[in-house]
């Protein structure tokens, strides 16, 4: 496995359902073609792993804060990390930005209309129907990144254009 010329933590946030995960997977699916040893850190998996961990902002910025320390190690041993969590709070995010010595944050930017059309997972649905609580969107805040390195709308574009804008903004690290 191949290590990159400077080890970076790619993280994607966003609404569920803008296309973090599809996304990151295109990524790692990438990096594994090219070689590159990287490491996946998904929201949903992680949720498994820490199941106690619920909502709530003091939840939700805790999970951040160790995925964040998690994503910081790997980085110092010089693998690549993909991370995508919703992690709708800016001052969790700069916590993990702090952590890492490269941080992308990658804003995957969709409409909240555009999110609860395609409702991957059926969620949008039942946090409308109040059978879910605490619904990033429908009644639990997103704050939008203020400086992200990369924005990505994926309203209109396709996952192979906004993956290869991924790609190019990558490769002055690999
Ligand atoms: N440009 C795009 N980038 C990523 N996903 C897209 C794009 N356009 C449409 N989609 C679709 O949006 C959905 C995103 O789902 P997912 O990746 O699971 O979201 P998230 O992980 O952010 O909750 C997928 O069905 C994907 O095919
Ligand atoms: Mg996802």
């Amino acid at each position: 496995m191949m290590k990159p010329r400077t080890p970076f933590v790619l993280w994607f946030t966003g609404l569920s359902g803008s296309g973090k995960s599809t996304l990151a997977d295109k990524i790692a699916a990438y990096l594994s073609e090219k070689g590159f040893d990287f490491e996946r850190l998904d929201g949903d998996t992680l949720r498994g792993v820490f199941p106690s961990t619920g909502f709530n902002r003091t939840e939700r910025d805790e999970h951040i804060q160790r995925v964040g320390f998690m994503a910081g190690l790997l980085e110092k041993h010089g693998v690549i990390v993909l991370a995508s969590f919703i992690s709708p709070y800016r001052q969790a995010r700069d916590f993990v930005r702090k952590r890492c010595r490269n941080f992308i944050e990658v804003y995957v930017k969709a409409s909240l209309a555009a999110c609860e059309a395609r409702d991957v997972k059926g969620l949008y649905k039942k946090a409308r129907a109040g059978q879910i609580r605490e619904f990033t969107g429908i009644d639990d805040p997103y704050e939008e990144p203020n400086h992200p390195e990369l924005v990505i709308d994926t309203d209109d574009e396709s996952v192979e254009q906004s993956a290869r804008r991924i790609i190019d903004a990558i490769q002055k690290f690999l």
